[in-house]
């Protein structure tokens, strides 16, 4: 089954063609990141308006990559109708609703936030056992869910106040980093030299210790304001500063997510832990994991299919084939994951 998937709940245009959930047979990603980096974060109208002028060139390219396959050859359509930004949701939602009319098409509404977790079943070698752990980690959320098997997601626990993602964004703005914040942190903390540090900075890791599954990152971000500021008034902020501050920044990220993730693979003995969202390209995330839920088998996407794309969400809506009328369709901003 050949599934047309459709994104654009944040600041990407996405298209993409899946087969059986498995094969990707074409994957296309615009993003507006670049007309976001001056102010520091997505302004939603700005991010909206770029998707109409993308959407059909991003739908050409992505049957134009399947030289075999035209809309006759399409089973159904797949679309993203929440949690995301009002605007930028419309316009995947009707463009989907309009090709479901017009070809004659089912249509899969899909939750974002699960569609991520199913990055782990495109092109891989080995499938995942199960049960399993998911951490959803993207820029407005984490969440970690029971995975019985490929269809039974059970929400376990997640962020009380910010996301992972949301962290990584608000504590690189405060660095005068560029937008989105996790690359640019990451990219950073790379080049600091642990050697070469010149300060003490000791960042909390809220919630470490709290006995259950959820998650809390606000603190942190008050706390690296405070070091911010407190660096302003006895030295210059500069790039050394930056970088020591991005590397304690993404360990503090790290840890906390690597600890709750691990807990809750250990609570409910399960084989594997799955990774999902922006937050899950990042590099020290992945060697922590590697290196401290060995026992477990470990996926994490390649980075291209961890940030917003549309393979995610036609490879989800495979597994969970639940078509309605295209009437009944609707954008959905305020999407639950607690199921
Ligand atoms: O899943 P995603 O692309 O979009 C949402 O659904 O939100 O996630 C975006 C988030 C942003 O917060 C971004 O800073 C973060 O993922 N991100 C990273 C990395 N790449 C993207 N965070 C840490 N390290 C990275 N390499
Ligand atoms: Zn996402």
């Amino acid at each position: 089954m050949k599934i047309l998937g459709i994104e654009s709940s944040c600041d990407e245009t996405a298209a993409a063609i899946i087969e059986d959930g498995k094969k990707i047979l074409a994957n296309v990603v615009s993003s507006s990141k670049e007309l976001h980096n001056k102010t520091g974060g997505v302004i939603p109208e700005v991010a909206a308006r770029e998707q109409v002028k993308c959407m059909i060139p991003v739908l050409n390219e992505t049957i134009h990559q399947c030289s075999n396959v035209t809309m006759e050859n399409i089973d159904a359509i797949a679309v993203t109708v929440g949690p995301g930004l009002i605007g930028s949701l419309l316009v995947g939602v009707e463009t989907a609703k309009t090709i479901a009319y017009v070809d004659n098409k089912p249509i899969i509404p899909v939750n974002h936030i699960f569609a991520h977790i199913y990055a782990n079943f495109l092109d891989v070698a080995k499938e995942p056992e199960f049960p399993a752990i998911a951490l959803v980690v993207s820029g407005g959320h984490t969440e970690l869910f029971y995975m019985k098997n490929r269809k039974d997601l059970k929400w376990i626990g997640g962020t009380l106040d910010d996301a992972a993602g949301e962290a990584f964004d608000k504590t690189a703005r405060l660095l005068g980093l560029v937008y989105p914040g996790g690359p640019a942190i990451a990219a950073a903390a790379d080049k600091f030299n642990i050697k070469h540090s010149t300060f003490n900075i000791n960042l909390p890791r809220p919630m470490l210790d709290s006995k259950d599954l959820n998650f809390s990152f606000s603190g942190l971000k008050a706390a690296v304001m405070r070091e911010v500021n407190r660096l302003k008034l006895v030295k210059q902020l500069n790039n050394e500063l930056i970088q020591q501050l991005s590397f304690e920044i993404q360990e503090a990220i790290t840890d906390i997510l690597v600890v709750k993730t691990l807990r809750a693979a250990k609570e409910n003995h399960v084989k594997s832990i799955l990774i999902g969202g922006g937050v899950a390209a990042n590099k020290r995330l992945k060697e922590k994991l590697n290196a401290q839920c060995s026992i477990y088998n470990i996926f994490i996407p390649p980075p291209k299919l961890c940030t917003d794309n549309a393979a995610v969400i036609a490879g989800y809506a495979y597994f969970h084939y639940r078509p309605i009328a295209w009437k009944k369709i609707q954008a959905q901003p305020d999407l639950e994951v607690e199921v």
